[in-house]
């Protein structure tokens, strides 16, 4: 690890508490369930339409995905299942900038999204006017944006990262010799910083769920169950991400319940990553990582308010009337899929060379 430090944007883009709407799940009565799944189900024939949904989004929406044909994944995962399906349709139960994404790359397409003000405070933090007087500060400087960002925002950049690939995409750009704006999300940037040594630029944003985490409380936990291995998305704290056995994405973290020898593990991202790795293995033991000190209250509590606005109501109803459409001015839209068909090329390429040398 390097001991450079990431400069930071002076100005912080965090949310305050009172920016975050409450975490509010949709509770149904059994009945009320069984009559809604089975009306998506005939909707989404009708539609000709396929359900995408994010791991943090309810086992509920999940369940329905799978059973219907359609995907649940990580956000890169997402948009490349995207590409792939054949219906003229995509309901995508997630975060706004998940919808954005798919339509940006399947232009021909009708994209749904079960509420549209299903938002994400990395997305939130980076307004594209301010974001781009910040880059044409620094023209000298390669601009690599996370996917949690608008569609404007991608527009104004060279390369769209997730949490899958960050680390890979930041060493290979180094070794062209470039040095990089990276935004928004400081602690994944502070995290690729660090592990690379490369010359970075942070902005000051963050994502309300996971920059909760606290490292005495990870701490005391790990003291009490010696025997878990700790799991960490790195959109946490430096101090969160260095008491981690495992820092990956959403589908690295999955893959680690299920393959990793242990029995027990505290976890580190949004709970609602929890219902796949209980699927993944149904006999290991999942513990929370502490969000708040003793006493203290949390905003988001583990659980992303904005993922928390995907529901059966507001899907059978998207359906229904067909509302809530994903539209995006062209000419952002064109700009926009030219750093997300760079990462997408990047990743299947960068699969391959993996591919080939296990083969090897
Ligand atoms: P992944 O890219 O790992 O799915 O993460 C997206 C996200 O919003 C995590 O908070
Ligand atoms: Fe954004 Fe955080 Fe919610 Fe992910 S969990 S969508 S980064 S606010």
């Amino acid at each position: 690890m390097s001991a450079f430090i990431a400069e930071l944007t002076r100005k912080d883009y965090r949310l305050t508490p009172a920016q975050v709407p409450p975490t509010v799940v949709e509770t149904l009565d059994p009945a009320e369930e069984a009559e809604l799944i089975a009306r998506i189900k005939r909707l989404l024939v009708k539609q000709d339409a396929t359900l995408v949904a994010h791991y943090y989004t309810s086992a509920e929406l999940q369940e329905l995905a799978e059973a219907t044909g359609g995907y649940v994944s990580d956000s890169l995962d997402m948009a490349r299942f995207g590409t792939e399906s054949r219906s003229s349709t995509l309901v995508v139960a997630g975060v706004r900038f998940m919808g954005e994404t798919a339509k940006i790359l399947n232009p021909e397409k009708r994209v749904l999204m079960p509420d549209l003000n299903a938002d994400c405070s990395l997305d939130l933090g980076c307004p594209a006017d301010e974001f781009t007087a910040f880059c044409d500060q620094h023209p000298d400087r390669t601009v690599v944006v996370y996917a949690n960002t608008s569609a404007a925002v991608k527009a104004r950049s060279d390369w769209v990262a997730t949490s899958g690939i960050a680390l890979e995409l930041v060493r290979y750009l180094a070794d062209r010799g470039e040095k990089l704006i990276w935004a928004p999300d400081r602690h994944l940037g502070a995290y690729v910083q660090h592990e690379t040594g490369v010359d970075m630029l942070l902005w000051n944003g963050a994502c309300v769920v996971h920059e909760a985490f606290k490292a005495d409380g990870l701490k005391q936990l790990r003291a009490e169950h010696p025997d878990a291995r700790v799991l960490v998305h790195p959109e946490s704290p430096l101090d969160i991400i260095a008491q981690a056995d495992l820092v990956g994405s959403t589908t690295a973290l999955v893959k680690a319940v299920r393959e990793l020898p242990a029995k027990k593990f505290i976890v580190a991202t949004d709970n609602g990553l929890f219902h796949k790795m209980k699927q993944a293995a149904p006999d290991k033991i999942l513990l929370e990582a502490p969000i708040v000190g003793k006493g203290a209250t949390c905003v988001s509590c583990a659980h992303c308010p904005w993922m928390a606005m995907n529901g059966l109501r507001n899907l059978a109803r998207v359906l229904e009337y067909g509302d809530n459409e994903i539209t995006i001015d062209e000419a952002i839209r064109k700009r926009a899929a030219l750093p997300i068909r760079r990462l997408l090329g990047f990743a299947k390429q960068r699969q391959r060379v993996v591919l080939g040398n296990n083969d090897a």
